[in-house]
């Protein structure tokens, strides 16, 4: 085993460090701050001019760090999924704090990666104040940094703990609660949403301030997590109580 594997494959055992796997999370993870610590790029020249096309603002960034070309055969060793960019990195995790404002977003025991991702990139782009999940996933797990293409940078994301919650107004999202008006949506709210086949549990259920839901058409049960994810927070944003993204 090479070094460069001994250190990705130590890395991914490594709560403090986030595994990024292709150009687009790479790029994130850049414009939003992300100390990073090693790029491995199968072709640092051709990662420049992608970034040169996609990513102006980030010109000569690529190529500083990503210093000699690493062979594409090694490069996908070191990843669970190798990306078609061909390149791959390593990133410190911020260490999570939670904004005083700004609505949170809540996913009880989220069951799959994919929804996870999907849910902090809707999130970072609807300008959300942070994500937090219960149970047994890493919320920085390498799929769930796929799906989000690194926009964990973007905001907090982290496991709840209840302290990260208290003082909040805690809406469950539920396809059996009253209807939601966006507008009338408290800025600090928890608003809180189920694992993908149970919905949410009767504890939180129990918990919360209110149970709201998202009108669906009679015969359809649930839309899926992450885009009830996405139609809470966007219809948030275009009743005008979300205003516009300060960053
Ligand atoms: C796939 S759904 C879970 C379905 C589950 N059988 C249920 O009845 O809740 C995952 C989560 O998305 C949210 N969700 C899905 N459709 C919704 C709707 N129409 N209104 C509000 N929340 C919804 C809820 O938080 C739900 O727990």
């Amino acid at each position: 085993m090479s070094a460069l594997q001994r250190r990705f494959q130590q890395a991914r055992g490594d709560e403090r460090l986030a595994l990024l796997e292709g150009f687009h999370a790479l790029k994130h993870a850049l414009r939003f701050g992300a100390e990073v610590e090693l790029v491995a790029a199968a072709d640092p020249d051709a990662l420049e001019r992608l970034a040169a096309e996609l990513a102006p603002d980030l010109a000569g960034r690529f190529r500083a760090l990503a210093a000699e070309p690493v062979p594409a055969e090694l490069l996908a060793t070191l990843v669970p999924r190798a990306p078609r960019t061909r390149v791959v990195a390593l990133a410190r995790r911020p260490p999570f704090r939670m904004p005083a404002a700004g609505p949170v977003v809540l996913l009880e025991d989220p069951r799959d990666l994919g929804n996870v991702g999907a849910v902090v990139r809707v999130a970072a782009a609807a300008d959300a104040a942070a994500v937090l999940t219960t149970g047994m996933h890493d919320p920085w797990d390498p799929a769930a940094l796929r799906g989000a293409a690194g926009l964990h940078f973007a905001l907090p994301v982290g496991r709840a703990h209840d302290a990260a919650l208290a003082g909040r107004p805690l809406l469950a999202l539920d396809p059996d609660g009253e209807p939601l008006d966006p507008a009338r949506l408290p800025a600090d709210a928890v608003l809180a949403f189920g694992t993908e086949r149970h919905g949410l549990s009767d504890a939180l259920l129990a918990r919360a301030d209110a149970r709201l839901r998202l009108p669906m058409r009679p015969g359809v049960s649930s839309l899926n997590l992450a885009t009830a994810v996405a139609a809470v927070l966007f219809a948030w944003r275009l009743s005008g109580a979300g205003g516009e993204p300060a960053r």
